[in-house]
């Protein structure tokens, strides 16, 4: 029978054996499954594995420094590196979708790369992919595989020439959260609604500018926060605020104001390849709009996205 604690044991054992006494170095994007994988890993090896976490400027408020702090909690080897001016500095002006994605994706191995190299004898690229994640690299009708250029850190391997550890390979995602309860996680890093390897700049339509990243940070944070104080947060599959390139009129006191739409997204899903949108209830409607609104200066309207996954898809880009 399958358990989260024979695995565990037994996945420990079998890294010891293929790693022996080399090194893994590993990107941590401070998501469910690098993270579990890389706990593993640990177990395993101790301090010869070498995590790395990228400040890529669009991860949500406080959120770089949050997941560091969780990593060292459970006493991961992981270094943080802020490389947002470079990100920043290569989206500017940048406006298409794939154009964004496509930037994130090299600057990432850039960064990657460059740490790697200052990592003497580094020989296996550890990596948090699970069994879904194998299905849809070799299928040819995974929407989100086909129409999209997802950035993961999957794309590392082969310029790198790097043996791969991948304990996940085998799992689902409940397997996976199991697995990572067994091993002390905390459990709100586990129960994390997924997030897009391109962060907030595919939730920001169109240019990607520093102070709209921090307009969408602070209202994403008060969505995501509302979401948990109502108890709600649990109940989606995942759920995210985007941030509209247009402006509208509104009021305040006496004074007209034009400022920016978000659109608020929640929906449910099992897997993310079709999803319904969420039937919040009215009156944390009412209370996340005020919120947004009277907190968030530069957001003068809030609207809520009724689209469901087909057609839509759950990222506005
Ligand atoms: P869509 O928008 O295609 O998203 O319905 C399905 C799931 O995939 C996530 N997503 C991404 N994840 N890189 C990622 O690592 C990407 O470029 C990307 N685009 C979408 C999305 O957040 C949702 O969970």
């Amino acid at each position: 029978d399958w358990t989260p604690a024979h695995f565990v044991t037994d996945t420990i054992n079998n890294l010891k054996a293929q790693i022996g006494d080399r090194k893994v170095i590993m990107a941590l994007s401070g998501g469910v499954d690098s993270t579990v994988a890389a706990t593993l890993i640990h177990r395993a090896i101790g301090d010869r594995l070498f995590g790395i976490f990228v400040d890529n400027g669009v991860l949500r408020k406080n959120e770089f420094q949050q997941v560091l702090d969780i990593y060292k909690k459970i006493g991961l080897n992981v270094k943080g590196v802020d490389a947002k001016e470079l990100f920043y500095g290569q989206l500017a002006g940048k406006t298409d979708p794939e154009a964004k994605r496509k930037t994130i994706g090299k600057l990432f191995i850039d960064v990657f790369q460059d740490e790697a190299k200052k990592i003497e004898g580094v020989e296996l690229l550890g990596q948090g992919t699970i069994y879904p994640d194998v299905i849809e690299s070799v299928s040819v009708h995974g929407p989100s595989v086909t129409i999209k250029s997802h950035h993961n850190v999957g794309g590392l391997p082969d310029i790198m020439h790097l043996e791969l550890v991948e304990p996940l390979r085998f799992l689902f995602k409940d397997e996976v959260r199991r697995v990572g309860k067994e091993l002390g996680i905390p459990a709100d890093l586990l129960n994390r609604h997924p997030f897009p390897g391109p962060g907030l700049a595919i939730r920001i339509l169109g240019e990607i500018t520093p102070e709209k990243v921090q307009l969408l940070q602070d209202a994403d944070y008060r969505y995501v926060q509302g979401l948990k104080d109502h108890n709600l947060y649990d109940q989606v599959w995942q759920a995210g605020a985007i941030l509209l390139p247009v402006k509208s009129v509104g009021v305040m006191g006496d004074e007209r104001t034009y400022e920016f739409t978000v659109a608020l997204r929640a929906v449910t899903s099992v897997d993310g390849m079709t999803a319904d949108w969420a039937h919040l209830p009215y009156d944390f409607m009412a209370f996340i709009s005020n919120d947004i609104i009277n907190n968030v200066r530069g957001i003068n309207r809030v609207v809520y996205d009724i689209s469901s996954k087909p057609p839509a898809t759950i990222e506005w880009e």
